[in-house]
């Protein structure tokens, strides 16, 4: 693996993980600049996508670079062509390549062969972009990630693996309840309890949400049934009805806590109907934090930029 590659949000110490947050704020403000000019990233999609898609090719442009999308239909990774050729073969081309990949061992096996660095735009096991930029979203409501506590209810996935680590390197506080045979996987909690070890934070799985939103500043939920498992959709509806975020639930969390979703939400389902649309909810910043977040990695990764734009306080 290549020092710049982005597989997962363990790649990053605690200080470059910092620093990419208030990087993200600082450009925030900034709005268009030429930090990427003579810089093109290609997007390698193995599923769909709305916010990864569209927040990767505007961050380029606005970062005065070029971005080119790759749909799964015209490159047919690992049928019409191996994943190790076409890593080989996009590094001639492009400066980075975003990859969102079923398997994490297809994203994994691209930044093997890739001579350029490779950022997990979503596979089954982590969705790091994403953290980064609810990283960003819990800073700009609490103006401080330490010792604040997310409560995430729902599936042990994707989305709250990158965010379980993430919130650990940040010293924040980490719950999440979900029904027993769809925790989050043991090898990535272990590395995230010993992070939280390190910050000063702690980490609760339980299968009770009640208990993980208790006193939360956060409430956060993912879809019940990711991208590949739709098949597992019915059981899946079954298994978390116990699950919803709903009013009564969220009237156990702070007072002033905050409503979080990466989106797609399946509404009636993992959050009541019309919770994304209330005050609490962040939802909206976050998908638009997606952008600024991005933009802070790529000018890490492409910038030849050892930044800081702010200063983490
Ligand atoms: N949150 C997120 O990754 O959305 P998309 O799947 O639309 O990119
Ligand atoms: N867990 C979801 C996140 C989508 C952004 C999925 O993988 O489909």
């Amino acid at each position: 693996m290549k020092s710049k590659d982005f597989l997962s949000i363990a790649d990053l110490t605690p200080e470059r993980l910092k620093l990419l947050v208030s990087n993200a704020a600082a450009l925030k403000a900034e709005g268009w600049n030429t930090l990427l000019s003579e810089k093109i990233l290609v997007l390698m999609f193995e599923k769909p996508s709305l916010r990864t898609r569209v927040s990767f090719e505007v961050a380029m442009r606005q970062l005065g670079g070029y971005c080119l999308y790759l749909s799964p239909e015209e490159v047919g990774l690992g049928r019409r062509e191996s994943v190790p050729d076409a890593a080989m073969v996009l590094s001639r081309y492009a400066d980075a390549i975003a990859a969102r990949t079923f398997s994490h061992a297809t994203v994994e096996t691209l930044a093997t062969h890739a001579s350029v660095p490779v950022i997990n735009a979503l596979s089954d096991l982590e969705h790091p972009c994403q953290a980064l930029a609810d990283l960003l979203t819990v800073y700009e409501t609490r103006e401080t990630l330490e010792g604040i506590t997310l409560a995430f209810v729902g599936d042990g996935n994707n989305v709250a693996h990158s965010l379980m680590l993430g919130a650990a390197l940040c010293g924040m506080n980490f719950r999440i309840a979900s029904p027993a045979g769809y925790e989050v996987k043991d090898n990535i909690l272990q590395v995230a309890r010993g992070f939280a070890a390190e910050s000063g934070s702690e980490i609760l799985c339980t299968p009770d949400p009640r208990r993980a939103v208790a006193g939360a500043d956060v409430v956060y939920t993912d879809v019940w049934a990711s991208m590949g498992q739709e098949a597992e959709a019915e059981q899946r509806r079954r298994v978390f009805s116990n699950y919803q975020v709903n009013d009564e639930l969220l009237s156990l969390a702070r007072p002033d806590a905050v409503f979080m979703h990466p989106l797609p939400a399946h509404h009636g389902e993992e959050v009541a109907e019309n919770i994304l649309y209330r005050p609490q909810s962040v939802v909206f910043n976050q998908a638009e934090n997606r952008l600024h977040a991005q933009k802070a990695l790529l000018v890490d990764i492409l910038g030849g930029l050892e930044i800081p734009l702010a200063n983490y306080p």
